[in-house]
């Protein structure tokens, strides 16, 4: 088939990447000059693990090209897939300006019978109204469809999520278009995974309903934590007894200094805004993104209150500043937030990440020293606060902190370490619900 995919950010790109890989004719198309042009040359420009050899593979076998001109592509394409950025408006809702100019921009040069597919997270009726820009916008006589196809894939593993799917869900008017669509995913749905096939609004609430219970989830073990520190449990304890009822599960379930990313953060605040046009109110929802906020303040507290309620001056050095590992998307990072405040009482930073340093920089609004190695970080510190979960901080023995760290305290935002192992070492050991 042939395939445009329009957007080449973590969903478009992987997409797109992942289509060819399957055999289809795919191109790729960005307004980011600079981006085509080193993706042109497999630089996947993002970090996504396993990316840059499937691309890199795919341009190689003439199946993947990448392009700024939408005009070229857009005519040769059966499906058209939108993958551009939908982030937060000031009022919380969905910025949908992106989306409906990447509609424009195809709709003159698309041929009669070609599909197009929102892959965008967006609220319910956004695909619709891209039908009429499309209809305002296509030549005469061009007849074409529109679906939904919501993307759920995870930064970190999106190669993995996209061509191992759990499910794919497709949101169409017709049976035909269905068919089409359902004939693209075939390749990734050989383990006998389900397509779901729905209709259109159906399937653009789907993801967010599925983002939302996701956020719900973290937020929950988050206050259950806090309680824990209020009532002297053990969230790791309160954790394994939860996580083990087959009924609830153990994913999503990580106390911490909360969740942050390009999805959560902003599909949380679109769904609360379309709900409250529509007359619901979604309480769950608005009470997870309140958790969500106060979590990464409650840290920042337990950090100042260690140190007597000033930590001007004090070093600290950060572990971990992408907002999940495997990852150098900085975008909702709770390590902004948290830095952002300690530096703002006049606390010195240091902080070190495997791949988000480049992004950190640009994001964070504070004075960093950053640091690549993360042994090094450590040096003339008073704590160590980590952040993000990297496997290599996670299997750091104490030994080898013993021999770098000389401060008196362990921050652990993630609960990745024995508390005793840390105590044992020499250290005050502070996680998230744990009563050491
Ligand atoms: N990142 C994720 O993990 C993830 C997962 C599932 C769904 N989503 C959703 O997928 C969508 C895309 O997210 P993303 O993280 O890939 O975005 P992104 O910000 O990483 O990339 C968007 C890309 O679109 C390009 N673009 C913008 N306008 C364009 C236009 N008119 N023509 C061509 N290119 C254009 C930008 O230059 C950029 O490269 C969003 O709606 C997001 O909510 C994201």
């Amino acid at each position: 088939m042939k395939v445009v995919v329009i957007g080449t950010g973590y969903v478009g790109l992987v997409a797109g990447t992942c289509f060819a890989e399957a055999g289809n004719d795919v191109t790729c198309v960005d307004i980011d000059e600079s981006k085509i042009a080193r993706l042109k040359n497999g630089d996947p420009v993002i970090y996504e693990p396993g990316l840059e050899t499937l691309i890199r593979k795919n341009i190689k076998a003439k199946r993947l090209g990448f392009t700024t001109q939408v005009k070229d592509a857009a005519g040769r394409a059966d499906v058209i897939f939108l993958a551009v950025g939908t982030p937060t408006n000031d009022d919380g809702a969905a910025n949908l300006s992106y989306l409906y100019k990447a509609a424009e921009s195809v709709a003159p040069f698309m041929k009669s019978g070609s599909i197009v597919v929102n892959k965008c997270t967006a609220p319910v009726g956004t695909v619709f109204r891209i039908k009429e820009i499309l209809s305002s916008k296509v030549g005469a006589g061009v007849n074409f469809e529109v679906a939904s196809n919501p993307e759920f894939l995870k930064e970190g593993v999106a190669v993995q999520d996209f061509l191992y799917p759990d499910r794919v869900v497709i949101g169409v008017e017709s049976t035909g278009a269905a068919k089409v669509l359902s004939e693209l995913y075939k390749p990734f749905v050989r383990s006998g995974n389900p397509i779901h096939v729905m209709d259109v609004k159906s399937a653009e609430l789907a993801k967010y309903a599925c983002n939302c219970f996701l956020a719900v989830k973290i937020s929950f073990i988050n206050d259950m934590a806090f309680l824990c520190e209020k009532l002297g449990a053990d969230i790791s304890n309160v954790r394994t007894a939860m996580s083990t009822d087959r009924r609830i599960g153990k994913s999503f379930l990580y106390p911490g200094v909360g969740y942050g990313g390009s999805c959560f953060p902003k599909d949380v605040k679109a769904l609360i805004k379309t709900s409250s046009e529509a007359g619901v109110e979604l309480s769950v929802v608005r009470s997870a993104e309140k958790i969500n906020i106060e979590q990464r303040k409650r840290f920042v507290e337990k950090i100042v209150a260690y140190f007597d309620g000033d930590v001007k001056g004090r070093v600290f050095a950060v572990w971990g500043l992408s907002f999940k590992p495997q990852t150098d998307d900085m975008r909702e990072a709770p390590s902004i937030t948290i830095i952002e405040e300690l530096a703002r009482r006049g606390a010195v930073i240091r902080a070190t990440d495997p791949v988000a340093i480049e992004n950190a920089g640009k994001t964070i609004r504070a004075d960093v020293e950053y640091i690549e190695d993360y042994m090094q970080v450590l040096e003339g510190a008073d704590a160590l606060i980590l952040l993000t979960e990297w496997s290599e901080y996670r299997n750091c023995e104490p030994a080898l902190l013993n021999n770098n760290f000389k401060g008196r305290v362990v921050f652990d935002g993630r609960n990745i370490w024995e508390p005793a192992d840390i105590v044992n070492a020499g250290y005050d050991y502070i996680g998230v619900g744990r009563n050491v």
